[in-house]
């Protein structure tokens, strides 16, 4: 996988949403239709032969190439969301983030016990969100779930892979010293 690529196209910016966050903004990666191709095809050279018949997308930004990877593998495409907006049963979990607290739900049927999860989200900081996916998955028993991030944050304070733990399957494209 070109990881410069996609290192080049990631745009950082400093002091958002507030002082002292370096703020990855994977926009200008989604922009670009070379770093979508490359992102598209090392996720499914990954995922290819895992059997993966759920791709779980967080939102907002784990909605865009968890969609186009459960297209790929032939997977059905289930939304992770914020409070509010899913309009049938769902389960719920409440997490804090690197700055602030925030609610993800999961439709009640979303997830069957056969099902291959895959998690996809675009950045892993805390682990917060990603923890709290995992669980919401973990409740419906599938038979396996992965996780995979585009981008992992190593900065002091962040503590994202011992949050999610040494036992879960996680794979991420590109990591971000800075
Ligand atoms: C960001 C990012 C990840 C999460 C990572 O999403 O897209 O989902 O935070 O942080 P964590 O590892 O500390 O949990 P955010 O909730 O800001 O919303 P968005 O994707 O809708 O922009
Ligand atoms: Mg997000």
């Amino acid at each position: 996988m070109n990881e410069k690529l996609l290192l080049n196209n990631l745009r950082n910016i400093p002091d958002y949403p507030k002082a002292g966050i370096q703020f990855q903004d994977v926009s200008t990666l989604f922009k670009n239709p070379d770093c979508v191709k490359e992102i598209k095809e090392e996720l499914v050279r990954i995922y290819k032969d895992k059997g993966i018949t759920k791709v779980v997308g967080v939102e907002s930004r784990g909605f865009v190439m968890g969609g186009i990877l459960a297209s790929e593998l032939g997977a059905g495409f289930v939304m992770a969301r914020k409070p509010g907006k899913l309009p049938a049963l769902t389960c719920k979990a409440s997490y804090k983030k690197e700055y602030g607290y925030d609610t993800i739900e999961i439709h009640t049927d979303a997830i069957e016990e056969g099902d291959v999860v895959l998690i996809h989200d675009d950045l892993l900081a805390t682990g917060g969100s990603m923890q709290a996916v995992y669980n919401l998955c973990a409740h419906f028993k599938p038979k396996k779930i992965y996780i995979n991030f585009l981008i992992e944050l190593a900065m002091e304070g962040l503590h994202g892979r011992e949050t999610l733990g040494a036992d879960k399957d996680i794979t991420t494209l590109v990591t971000v010293r800075r």
